[in-house]
This record gives structure tokens, C-alpha cells and sequence, in this order.
């Protein structure tokens, strides 16, 4: 068999892989096989790249490649569970910024006799690539708090961004009928970098994820058009894979928070955290709290438990001491079910992944459109470091900046057990008037030592 041949096979296998892959990852119990083929998969187009024909030495791939696993495993070993969306910002930024330099590289190889289609991918590929790269690095900054996480605007803001962005798309346009302009490509380079900037100043840390999420489909992208330039296949392929699902993703994120594109991209949400009339008599009112040692006794005498696990959980690393806690509970005949909003914690699936590592079983897990009629013939929620998606001004307070955003009914439920460490407000900054509702208490404290601790008394009684 050719070389070419081969190549051609591995590039088909490597794409299906790709596509069973992400087919995985759409189900929890799947999950970890749709990891192991998309692995594979990229495994196979590796190595079919590597015996292409126009490779001429080894060294600098090599060299790459031990660079690149030098930075890319502690990322992988070290960076905890909590810091994943920030982690995935920096796999973009890396990602587009290896596309943008392709670009560059490209662009000064052919030129000054750049043929229009090139010029035009290449144009595409830079604008796109710098773009996500200092895009990817912001929110990256902001995610890690090297920066504030707070909306920085000012007047004509948008105005100005779209403008540029326009400016840049011009220059690109000229130079697929003007490729020797070269002084044009260094411009659209830098402004194409500027944007990247500009476009993420006014988004908040709390919108970060959706937005990281749709600079994952613009890197998809930049991959397309690097494959178009390179003329490989599978570079293409993976490149349409990742800007459609990156975007589809952002679309079910922006749904779930019931919040449209140009909200997340141009409200700069989280700015102001006006109190609505509620919230503010939720800071003064008394709240009503009690010990672990009282929440066993609730759970003792309880038919129907539902957890609700939040980005507390997520901090608190709560998720074992949450299975093992369900665990002496069944025990005692009661039922135990887990509500799933889509965007509790900080990344889609969050709450999957953290319950699936604890080992509970993906069938006591249930979507929020499915557990929601539950709650009002459920004995005891357990809110565990949720606070946005439990909070009902979602549906009653128009005023609140989460109104309309679909929310998990726990307030409907006989008696709510809320464990947090204190009054503060979520993501979004809000105060939330369950945590004073009558048939709420609340269990002050770390998440992971207040289960633990409530597993130690469920066990005496
Ligand atoms: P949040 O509303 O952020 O609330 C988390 C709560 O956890 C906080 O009130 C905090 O209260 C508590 N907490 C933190 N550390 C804790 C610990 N060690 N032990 C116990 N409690 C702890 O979380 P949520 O309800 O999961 O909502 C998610 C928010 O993120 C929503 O606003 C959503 O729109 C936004 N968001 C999510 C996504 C995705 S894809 N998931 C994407 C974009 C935005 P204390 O400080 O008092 O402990």
C-alpha cells in the first residue's frame, strides 16, 4: 500500500473516531469511551501526518512535541477539577495561536504571488486564530483572577469593537485581490490580536465559560481554514467538528441560562448587582439554621431525598462525602435522586463528571426538565453549594438579571436543606430568597465536612 494510501485510511478512521467521540460525550455512562476514541482518533491522524511525503526532517516535530507535552501534562496532572474552564482556555489560545502562525508562515512562503483562495483561507485563519488566541488569554486571566473578573466597559464600546472587527474583514477582503500588500497582512495580524483583547474587556468572569466555549468554535475555524491552506483533510474535518460543537454548546449554555448571544457577548452581565426588594429582605431577615446533627434527624424520618449539587460542591470537593452520605440514607429505605441544572458549577457537565468520579450511579441522575414535577412530592432538598439555579426570583422578580432563566423547583419541596459556608451571593451575584423561605434551613459551613459530619450522626441514630 502507498504512503498515500495509508495516509488517506488513517485520515477516514481518525474522522469517525472523532465523530463516535463526540457522540460519547454527549452521555454521561459513555463519556469516558467517547474520551478513549477521540484519543485514538487523534492518535491515527498523528501518525498519518507524520509519514507525509513533504516532511523533510524530524527534528523541529519532535522538538514540538516534547515542548508541547512538557506544558500540556502538569496542565493536565496538576490543574484541579475547579480550574477546568481556565484550563480549556489555555488549550485554545495554544490551539489558535499554532493555527494564526500556520497562517503567517503560509502567507510569507507564497507571497508575493499569494492565488486568491489561498489568500482568502489565509486571511480567514489569521483573523480568527489571533483573534481566539488573545481572546482565550484573557478570559484565561480573568478565569484565574490575574485580572479582574468584573465588565470593564466605556462609552461607544461596541460601537468600536464592530467597527474594528469590520476594519479587519476589509483588510482581509483587500488582500485576496492585493496578496503582495504584505505591511496589510502585519496589520490584520496586530488588529486581529487587538480584538481578541477588545471583544473580551467587556464580558464578566461569570459569562467566561459560555464565551470560552464559542472561542472553542472560532479556533474550530481557524482549523478549517488551516486545513483548506494545507490541503489536509482531516485538519478540516476535526477543525468543522470543533467550531460546530464549540457553538452548539454556547447556544444549549445560552438557552439554559435563558440569556441570548448578545446578551453574554455585549451586556456586560455582572456589572451591577442591583438588589431586588426580595434579596435585600433576604439579607436582613433572620435566617433559620441548624446543626448537621439536625439535618439527620430530618433525613432519618425522610421518604424522598433529591441533592442538589452546585458549584460549592464542585469547591468543596464534596462529591464522595455526597455518595456516601445517599448511601446510609438508602440504607434506611430512603429514596435518593440527584437534580441536574445544565449550568450548575461552572462548565457543562460539571456535576456529571464529579458525581460520575464519586461512583454514583448515572441512573439516579436526573435533567432539570425531568425532576422538576418531583419536587413537590419530595420530602427533603439538599442544596449542596447551589445557589443561581435554586433561586427563585428566576421566576418572580423581573428585575433580577437571572429572570427567565429556568431554575430547579426545590422550593416546592416539604423541607430544603441549604449547606454553604455563608450568606454570600453565586455567580451572579444576587441574593436568593430561599435561604429564608420557612421550610428552609440552612447548614453553615464547607460542604465536604458538614456531609461528613451529617453522615457520622445519621450513623448514631
Ligand atoms: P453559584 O450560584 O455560583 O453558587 C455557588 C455557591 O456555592 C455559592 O453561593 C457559595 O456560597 C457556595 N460555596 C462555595 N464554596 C463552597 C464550599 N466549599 N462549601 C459549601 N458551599 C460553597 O452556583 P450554581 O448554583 O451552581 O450556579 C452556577 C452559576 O454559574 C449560574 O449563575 C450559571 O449561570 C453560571 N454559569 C454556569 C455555566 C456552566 S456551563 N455551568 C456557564 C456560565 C455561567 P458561600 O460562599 O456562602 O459558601
Amino acid at each position: 500500500m502507498s504512503a498515500k494510501y495509508f495516509i488517506d485510511i488513517t485520515y477516514l478512521l481518525a474522522s469517525f473516531l472523532f465523530i463516535l467521540g463526540l457522540k460519547g460525550l454527549s452521555h454521561p455512562e459513555k463519556a469516558r469511551r467517547g474520551i478513549l476514541y477521540a484519543e485514538a482518533g487523534m492518535f491515527l491522524a498523528v501518525v498519518g501526518t507524520l509519514l507525509h511525503k513533504d516532511i523533510i526532517s524530524y527534528e523541529w516535530i519532535i522538538a514540538g512535541m516534547l515542548l508541547g507535552a512538557a506544558i500540556g501534562a502538569p496542565m493536565a496532572i496538576f490543574m484541579p477539577m475547579t480550574a477546568m474552564p481556565q484550563r480549556i482556555a489555555l488549550s485554545h489560545a495554544f490551539g489558535a495561536l499554532a493555527a494564526a502562525l500556520v497562517g503567517v508562515a503560509k502567507y510569507y512562503h507564497y507571497a508575493p504571488n499569494v492565488p486568491s483562495y489561498v489568500m482568502a483561507a489565509l486571511a480567514f485563519e489569521v483573523l480568527f486564530g489571533a483573534l481566539t488566541f488573545t481572546g482565550s488569554l484573557m478570559a484565561f486571566a480573568k478565569l484565574q483572577e490575574m485580572m479582574t473578573g468584573v465588565p470593564i466597559t466605556y462609552k461607544g464600546q461596541n460601537v468600536m469593537n464592530i467597527s474594528l472587527f469590520g476594519i479587519a474583514a476589509a483588510l482581509g477582503i483587500y488582500l485576496v485581490f492585493n496578496p503582495a500588500s504584505s505591511g496589510l497582512f502585519v496589520a490584520l495580524f496586530v488588529v486581529s490580536l487587538l480584538l481578541g483583547v477588545l471583544f473580551i474587556l467587556p464580558i464578566g468572569g461569570a459569562d467566561m465559560p459560555t464565551v470560552i466555549s464559542l472561542l472553542n468554535s472560532y479556533a474550530g475555524l481557524a482549523g478549517v481554514a488551516t486545513g483548506f491552506v494545507l490541503n489536509n483533510k482531516v485538519l478540516i474535518i476535526a477543525g468543522a467538528l470543533d467550531g460546530t460543537s464549540g457553538f452548539l454548546l454556547s447556544v444549549i449554555m445560552c438557552k439554559a441560562m435563558n440569556r441570548s448571544f448578545a446578551n453574554v457577548i455585549f451586556g456586560a452581565f455582572g456589572q451591577v448587582a442591583a438588589a431586588a426588594p426580595e434579596a435585600a429582605a433576604a439579607k436582613q431577615a433572620t435566617v433559620r439554621s441548624g446543626s448537621p446533627g439536625d439535618a439527620a434527624k430530618i433525613f432519618r424520618e425522610a421518604k424522598s431525598v433529591i441533592v442538589v449539587p452546585g458549584y460549592g460542591m464542585a469547591v468543596a470537593q464534596a462529591q464522595h462525602a455526597v455518595r456516601e452520605l445517599a448511601e446510609l440514607m438508602e440504607k434506611n429505605g430512603t429514596t435518593v435522586k440527584y437534580a441536574i441544572h445544565p449550568v450548575a458549577g461552572r462548565m457543562p457537565g460539571h456535576m456529571n463528571v464529579l458525581l460520575a468520579e464519586a461512583n454514583v450511579p448515572y441512573d439516579q441522575l436526573l435533567d432539570m426538565d425531568d425532576i422538576n414535577p418531583e419536587f413537590e412530592h419530595t420530602d427533603v432538598s439538599l442544596v449542596i453549594g447551589a445557589n443561581d439555579v435554586v433561586n427563585p426570583a428566576a421566576k418572580t422578580d423581573q428585575s433580577s438579571p437571572i429572570y427567565g432563566m429556568p431554575i430547579l423547583d426545590v422550593d416546592k419541596s416539604k423541607t430544603v436543606i441549604v449547606l454553604k459556608r455563608s450568606m454570600n451571593p453565586g455567580f451572579a451575584g444576587i441574593d436568593n430568597a430561599l435561604f429564608i423561605q420557612p421550610n428552609t434551613m440552612m447548614v453553615f459551613g464547607d460542604a465536604k465536612g458538614t456531609l461528613t459530619k451529617m453522615a457520622d450522626e445519621l450513623k448514631k441514630l
